[in-house]
């Protein structure tokens, strides 16, 4: 940041508060979100604009970046940055951030959480006591996870956090990846297809985008098979909705717990209607002290860049 004029950020939706403040306390904001007319706003201030600050549902492609000519960083909230084209940026020399580390734990507690939820049926016990249910008859039984054998998709550092958190459970823990990891303590499975088989969970904490999009087919949930339970919170574009629908439909698999959708906010009414899946509006890292600290390295990403010290926690392309 120069100290006569303050870089000017554009923000293109609403964010957490203490991004938006700082933001604009630091900075010049401009906000896309709140502008009567917001394609008159972007072609005014767009030659301007150094910095973006953008959330999961915000897409950032070259088009975007050609309209910000002096774009220098995009500092996105959240560990996954699929929705920004990381490659576009490189091209044009544009530093990409994301807020790794500081959610790790929150999500890896969401996803057992989601997987206790979806195979022990907490959501649907709920609802059936709300409607007066349970003095007439019991409600039915659920699997254990006891026993079960979980595979991982992705044992990145959330992926770890979460083996971690099921050891204590008596489960057995196997994984895929790109590679090998040497120091985990848990069978590898080089192909999808072999963990699917070899696991009665499956839980996928794989980054989104291109690379991994609807890994998660027809024949990835045949080979789950008909005990098997998919937990995602990783991305639903690793998910093909309409296969995963139809498996769940068919009883081909047993159950789904999604925090994550493909086109969110949009929920395929097809995964909705049905009972035996557990559906979340994307809260894998939403605790108040979590999102502050998510908060928080988005802003210091900036104010650390437009310092002139360079980019906090860049992403790798
Ligand atoms: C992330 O950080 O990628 C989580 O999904 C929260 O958005």
């Amino acid at each position: 940041m120069t100290s006569e004029s303050p870089a000017e950020i554009l923000l293109i939706r609403p964010m957490h508060n203490a991004v938006m403040e700082a933001l604009a306390r630091d900075f010049r904001l401009h906000r896309l979100d709140t502008a009567p007319d917001p394609e008159a706003l972007l072609a005014e201030v767009g030659p301007r604009i150094r910095g973006l600050a953008v959330g999961a549902q915000t897409r950032v492609d070259g088009a975007l970046m050609d309209r910000l000519p002096r774009l220098e960083i995009v500092a996105n909230f959240g560990v996954g940055y699929d929705t920004v084209d990381a490659r576009a940026a490189a091209q044009r020399g544009i530093v990409v951030t994301n807020t790794p580390d500081v959610l790790t734990d929150e999500v890896a507690d969401l996803a057992v959480g989601l997987l206790l939820a979806t195979l022990r049926r907490i959501p649907q016990a709920d609802r059936y006591l709300r409607a007066g249910h349970w003095p007439k008859a019991p409600f039915p039984l659920s699997p254990s996870l006891r026993g079960r054998r979980v595979g991982i998709l992705g044992l990145g550092r959330i992926g770890r956090a979460i083996a971690q958190r099921l050891e204590g459970f008596g489960v057995a823990i196997a994984y895929h990846g790109r590679r090998p990891q040497g120091d985990a303590p848990y069978a590898y499975h080089p192909t999808l297809i072999g963990l699917a088989e070899a696991s009665d969970v499956l839980i996928v904490v794989a980054p989104g985008g291109a690379d991994t999009a609807k890994l998660i087919g027809a024949e990835v949930l045949d080979a789950l098979g008909p005990e098997g339970v998919l937990v995602n919170v990783a991305r639903g574009s690793l998910v093909d909705e309409a296969a995963l629908a139809a498996a769940l439909a068919a009883g081909t698999i047993q159950a789904a717990g999604l925090d994550v959708f493909a086109d969110e906010p949009h929920v395929p009414e097809a995964l909705a209607v049905l009972d035996n899946t557990v559906l979340l509006p994307h809260v894998g890292s939403a605790s108040h002290h979590t999102r502050a600290e998510m908060a928080r390295l988005v802003v210091e990403n900036l104010v650390s860049w437009f310092a002139g010290r360079g980019p906090l926690t860049p992403v790798a392309e």
